[in-house]
């Protein structure tokens, strides 16, 4: 192999290593507060069926009001060992959706 071919190699492995996950994270930054409210509800509606039906029949946001869904999930949340994240959006997904 001659040395121009492993030079060009490597240097697109180190720009593939190299690239940054900036555009991801800017692109996040740019989500206005009412758009990232959406995002969780969307992963909250994905993530409630899966969770939540596990041990008994899922129980639809209607059914508690916002105030009781704080407590539910605080309880649920150490039932179901729920990673924080997804606490946060299930919680975010059961008060809209009334
Ligand atoms: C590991 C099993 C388990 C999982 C997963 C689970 N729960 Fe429960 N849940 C229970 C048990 C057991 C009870 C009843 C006893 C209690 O309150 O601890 C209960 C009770 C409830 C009640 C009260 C029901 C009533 O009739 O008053 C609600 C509401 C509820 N869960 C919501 C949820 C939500 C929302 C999720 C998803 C984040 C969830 N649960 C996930 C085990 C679970």
């Amino acid at each position: 192999m001659s040395r121009l071919i492993k030079f060009g190699m490597v240097a697109a492995l180190a720009a593939i290593a190299l690239t940054p996950l900036a555009p991801r994270k800017a692109w996040a930054a740019e989500m206005t507060p009412a758009q990232q409210k959406r995002q969780l509800f969307r992963r909250g509606a994905q993530l409630w069926p899966v969770y939540c039906n596990t041990c008994h029949n899922a129980r639809p946001g209607a059914e508690f009001s916002p105030a009781e869904w704080n407590m539910i999930i605080m309880h649920m949340r150490t039932q179901a060992n729920l990673p924080p994240q997804d606490a946060n959006a299930i919680l975010e997904y059961l008060k809209a959706s009334r």
